[in-house]
């Protein structure tokens, strides 16, 4: 499913005509790039964006949205997580303006035919304004304001691996929500037993990974750095315990991180097929060296059809594979 095709349907039905001001939440980044107002404010739910797309500073953001300026509607793409989408619809009862009409568009295989017949507490029942492009539209209207605790939506759960008890907190969306995902696993079972001092967990989740180095390896300090404000406030509720020094920060890639490491260590996103996913990871990389202290390592888990350990080959004279099994590769690179 092409993401412009949620903006495209939008685009077609001329909403974008009828009110001046709107609140995007969870918009795709293909949406972002295209959007052409300058004035109009974005406020995505996993990105923070002020139009023309800088990000907002870290501190401003947290796992519910908090906008500040002005807006006539709301226009929700819808995520494939049913729980986040009722997460992020809470959060709208409480916090807009009563009367301000909301918009719901997402591809028919993304959930939306289903989601069209649901009653979402404080909305008045939804009604489909268009269908296009695999996707649909729907419109209701904020008609009782409720109450709205973020830490409700928190979940806390004792993740056991190699016999031990790991607990971890959740946000609705967070990768691996309430289990060890299997590259994780293997990635934990395989971790060097040299890495130490200042170490990046960069696209961080739950905080699992930064949260088993802590406790089993010997860091200075520790930083978890993830683009999704969900993943930050889980891994910071995952990490709150901890001894080692350590700091959560909200970044796009690299974006807000000026520091250089002596490790960095990751799980990077990706999603198979979309182009956009791929380039995340791909600059990722190529950035790197530049958040390297002399001697730094990068060692990473992915699915073994990835790319990654080419394009490290770039940068690094020595690439090295860890450990591989039928789905995964660890590589090292240095
Ligand atoms: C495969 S998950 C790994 C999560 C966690 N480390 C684990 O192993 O369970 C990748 C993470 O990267 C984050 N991510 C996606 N795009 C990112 C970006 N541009 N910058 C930083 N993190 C990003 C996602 O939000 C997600 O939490």
């Amino acid at each position: 499913m092409s993401l412009d095709s949620t903006w495209r349907l939008l685009q077609r039905q001329g909403i974008f005509e009828h009110h001046p001001a709107f609140l995007f939440v969870n918009p795709p980044a293909d949406a972002l790039v295209q959007s052409p107002h300058s004035s109009w404010r974005l406020y995505a739910h996993e990105r923070a964006y002020q139009a023309p797309g800088t990000l907002l500073p870290s501190e401003q953001v947290s796992a519910h949205f908090e906008y500040t300026t002005q807006c006539d509607a709301a226009v929700v793409f819808l995520p494939k997580e049913k729980k986040l989408s009722d997460f992020i619809l809470a959060q709208l009862a409480h916090q807009l303006p009563l009367h301000t009409q909301v918009y719901i568009v997402g591809p028919n295989d993304g959930g939306i035919r289903s989601f069209a017949k649901k009653a979402i507490p404080g909305f008045a029942p939804l009604q489909k304004v268009g269908s296009g492009n695999h996707c649909q539209l729907l419109t209701t209207e904020l008609v009782h304001q409720q109450d709205f605790v973020a830490e409700q939506h928190l979940k806390k759960q004792n993740i056991v691996f190699q016999e031990r008890q790991y607990p971890l907190a959740f946000l609705p969306g967070v990768f691996g929500e309430g289990r060890l995902d299997a590259g994780t696993a293997f990635f934990l079972e395989h971790m060097p037993a040299s890495v130490s001092g200042r170490v990046l967990d960069f696209g961080c989740g739950s905080g699992v990974i930064s949260y088993w180095l802590q406790q089993h390896r010997n860091l200075e300090h520790m930083m978890a750095a993830d683009l999704s404000t969900l993943a930050t406030s889980a891994a910071a509720h995952t990490l709150a315990a901890c001894q080692t020094p350590y700091e959560v920060r909200l970044s796009d890639g690299f974006y807000a991180i000026s520091e250089t490491f002596d490790w960095i260590v990751t799980n990077p996103p990706f999603h198979q097929g979309k182009a956009t996913d791929y380039e995340i990871t791909s600059r990722f990389i190529a950035e790197l060296k530049q958040h390297l202290n002399p001697g730094g390592q990068v060692v990473m888990v992915a699915n073994s059809f990835l790319p990654w350990p080419n394009l490290l080959q770039a940068s690094f004279q020595h690439v090295q594979t860890l450990a591989k099994n039928n789905r995964f590769t660890i590589t090292l690179a240095r």
